[in-house]
């Protein structure tokens, strides 16, 4: 993984606490976060891409957490929304309105009300419709909107097809074709003012090519928008940098500036970016208990008290997250995930069983691994997954009426619960057994 999860003494830790420490006081499954790998990332990019003065807008989709989010901003970072329970979040994080970006393909009026109310620094516009209910919320407040164009480059990022988005075939940003009428368009409207261009064409994308050629092809556009005189500042690269799943499969954050930040400079313009997963995907894990080992034909399930529900990412992309016993004897003191990882099969002892890790929820797809060599694990043992920093609590539901879990930070040798564990009376919220009030259809 990173220096922030490593193994001593043959058990984890994150940071300087033992992870099963955490585990005993607030119970399994848990989400545990190294606050220092977030706040390490986002310097990594700050510092790789310093010739273009980046505005790093983490975006908060990959994992809102209040705590994360606040210590995000305290370093000096923007946010990146979709919603306007995201532009929320942030603001309630302590975010700076002015560095808060707002993209996705289906803002509502009211939601672009609420974001202009706040003054943030742009809306990621998405379609020619958007231009036109954005300039309406405009002129209602008697104000002027900051925008990007969002384009489509129509650029294969080489990921998942549900994590792609910049082929024309996907529904996000406008495509190129159409751009010129937009930039019309903006001028006729007047309330719009053009402060950059938006890309986003993935992610999880481990290819710095990728990002050059989405550059390259939005590059004659901003040449004649300039030529147009729009007062352009900023481009938005969007998020998309790849981390390590599987041990040395991440891109350093050098190779992307080196293959990007040349043409941006060249443009004039400033740098923006909107990473989630490079900054919170290695920064967090789960962990989970062993309820019961069950052998069946040739294989044995591993049954967890984790699930679908707390981590979907294996349900719904087949993506795989290392998974390792908490406690290891035996394993070299160092890095989890690195290049040289301990985390293999000459570490799995004699007794290594073949497993399926599977949740309780009712669903065949309810797994976190299949088919994986691990050590023998016993009733009530704890496992690691991996990983879990990005798009893992933030999808995580009640299916099965099951309590989301607690989310824990970690910054040096302190801990500190973030999130409860949701309790039986959460899980009926906001329900009535009977009507409070009767709606007749004839009303
Ligand atoms: C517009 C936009 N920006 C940024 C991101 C963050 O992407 P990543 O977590 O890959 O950095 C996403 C993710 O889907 C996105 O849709």
């Amino acid at each position: 993984m990173n220096e922030e999860f490593h193994y001593k003494n043959g058990e984890l830790f994150c940071e300087g606490v033992p992870v099963q420490q955490i585990a005993a006081k607030v119970g399994t499954p848990v989400y545990i976060y190294s606050q220092n790998h977030f706040l390490k990332q986002h310097q990594a990019i700050v510092e790789g891409f310093k010739e273009v003065d980046p505005l790093v807008c983490y975006s908060v989709k990959a994992n809102s957490n209040l705590g994360l989010l606040r210590a995000m901003a305290l370093a000096g970072s923007g946010f990146d929304a979709v919603s306007k329970g995201e532009v929320y979040r942030a603001l309630r994080a302590g975010a700076d309105p002015q560095k808060i970006v707002f993209a996705g393909v289906g803002k509502q009026p009211e939601e672009i009300d609420y974001a202009l109310e706040q003054g943030i620094l742009m809306f990621n516009v998405e379609s020619e419709a958007e231009l036109e209910t954005i300039s309406k919320a405009a002129a209602k407040r008697k104000c002027e909107a900051p925008i990007a164009l969002r384009i489509n480059p129509d650029v294969d990022p080489k990921t998942h097809k549900y994590i792609s988005t910049g082929k024309r075939e996907n529904k996000f940003g406008i495509d190129i074709a159409r751009a010129e009428a937009c930039a019309k368009r903006i001028k006729e409207l007047k309330n719009l003012r053009l402060r950059g261009l938006h890309l986003h064409i993935g992610s999880q994308i481990t290819y710095a090519d990728r990002h050059a050629e989405a550059i390259d092809k939005v590059t004659p556009f901003i040449n004649s928008l300039k030529k147009q005189d729009f007062p352009l500042e900023f481009l938005n690269v969007g998020g998309g940098f790849g981390i390590s799943y599987h041990p040395g499969e991440g891109l350093p954050i050098g190779d992307f500036a080196k293959a990007m930040a040349p043409k941006i400079k060249a443009l004039g313009l400033k740098m923006l970016c909107e990473p989630g997963r490079f900054i919170s995907g290695n920064g967090g894990i789960m962990l989970t208990q062993v309820i019961y080992d069950k052998p069946s034909g040739d294989k044995h399930f591993l049954i967890v008290d984790g699930a679908m529900n707390d981590l979907l990412r294996p349900s719904i992309y087949q993506a795989f997250h290392l998974a390792w016993p908490v406690k290891s004897p035996g394993l070299p003191d160092g890095a989890a995930l690195a290049n040289n990882s301990p985390l293999t099969d000459k570490n799995l002892g004699k007794d290594a069983v073949t497993y399926d890790v599977v949740g309780p929820i009712c669903e065949s797809g309810d797994y976190f691994a299949l088919g994986r060599k691990l050590p023998k694990m016993n009733d009530g043992e704890l496992l690691c997954v991996f990983s879990a920093g990005a798009y893992g609590y933030t999808m995580a539901s009640n299916y099965n009426t099951r309590g989301r879990p607690p989310e824990v930070i970690v910054d040096g040798d302190k801990y500190w619960v973030s999130r409860q564990r949701e309790k039986l009376e959460d899980l009926i919220r906001g329900e009535r057994l009977t009507p409070s009030e009767t709606f007749s259809a004839k009303a």
